[in-house]
């Protein structure tokens, strides 16, 4: 018997069903496949005939993945790998164009609950966070081998953290930090537990987890080649949880619905670029407050859809 994992609970389910527009015999990429909780449910309404691929860089989520779809065996298929070669990745599989691409970013549950993964500082484990146990980088190399500056830069540029400086001097003075306990105990020394119901550690471990899988670096050109995937009329979906994935994929899906980008105030067009996108609604959508109620960690789930204008191939 594979032991189940406890499933991570997709968000905004019907949401992105309605995004992705997904019809009967249509054509999808998961490119955060996780849990296979949207896959899952994207096979469902594509049926019959709708087929899948579905990627993510953490073997675990993959191997659950499987499991968790094989009611569907035939109509996916799943691969390990970042979304930053997704282009690469669906051609070498002859899967495009595509009628949607779903981007649901961040860290599923199942990756925060393996203890082991030292996500969280609500267990104790070596300072790793790697979602690709593959990938060089650890988070206790940032805490241990990173100049205190880059370190404030990092706590607070990607955890909003106000108490950015003070914590990296700590840590330096503290060197060295292995474990998730040693690191959360030098954050509570310095930040103290205040008056918010958040942890102290919170900011400082979001920080280190964009950091250490550079979650933002490659999210534009994901989305340009997800954009280049598209056939005519078919959807993007991004669902983000930090407010630069979200402005990363704003900016993206505005430039790339306009017909010109040149800086206000010149008279005449000069870039020559045109739209390939257009927008499904101004704004990014929101969970329920049932969701919310329901699932916590929708709170701060945000879902932008974006439809693709006619391409060359008609
Ligand atoms: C929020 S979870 C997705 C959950 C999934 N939608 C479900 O219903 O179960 C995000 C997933 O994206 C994966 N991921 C994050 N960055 C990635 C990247 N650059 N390439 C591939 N997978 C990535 C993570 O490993 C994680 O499994």
């Amino acid at each position: 018997m594979v032991a189940m994992p406890t499933f991570h609970i997709p968000v905004m389910v019907e949401e992105v069903i309605d995004g992705l527009d997904v019809r009967p015999g249509g054509r999808y990429v998961d490119c955060t496949v996780g849990a296979g909780g949207h896959a899952r449910a994207i096979l469902e309404a594509s049926a019959p005939g709708g087929q899948l691929l579905g990627i993510d860089r953490d073997p675990e989520a993959i191997r659950v993945a499987a499991l968790r779809l094989r009611p569907f065996e035939g109509s996916f298929a799943l691969v390990r790998g970042n979304f930053s070669e997704v282009g690469a990745i669906c051609r070498q599989r002859g899967f495009a164009p595509v009628h949607g691409l779903l981007f649901d970013l961040g860290i599923s549950s199942m990756q925060i609950e393996s203890a082991e993964r030292g996500f969280s500082f609500q267990h104790d484990a070596p300072l790793d966070m790697r979602m690709d146990p593959s990938d060089p980088l650890t988070a206790a190399d940032i805490v241990n081998g990173w100049s205190e500056a880059d370190l404030a830069r990092i706590l607070w540029r990607y955890g909003e953290e106000p108490a950015a400086r003070r914590i990296a001097a700590a840590i330096v003075r503290a060197r060295p930090l292995m474990t998730t306990s040693q690191l959360s105990r030098v954050i509570e020394q310095v930040a103290g537990r205040g008056s918010t119901r958040l942890h102290p550690a919170t900011r400082a471990f979001q920080a280190l987890r964009i950091a250490v899988n550079r979650e933002l670096d490659v999210l534009e050109a994901a989305l340009s080649q997800a954009c280049d995937l598209l056939g005519s009329g078919g959807r993007l979906v991004v669902i983000s949880f930090h407010s630069l994935e979200d402005r990363i994929a704003k900016s993206f899906l505005r430039r790339e619905s306009a017909d010109c980008v040149c800086p206000p105030g010149l008279p005449e067009c000069r870039c020559g670029h045109h739209s390939l996108l257009r927008l499904v609604g101004r704004r990014a959508r929101r969970p329920s407050d049932q969701e919310v109620a329901a699932n916590p960690r929708a709170r701060s789930a945000r879902l932008r859809v974006a439809e693709r204008l006619l391409t060359k191939e008609g």
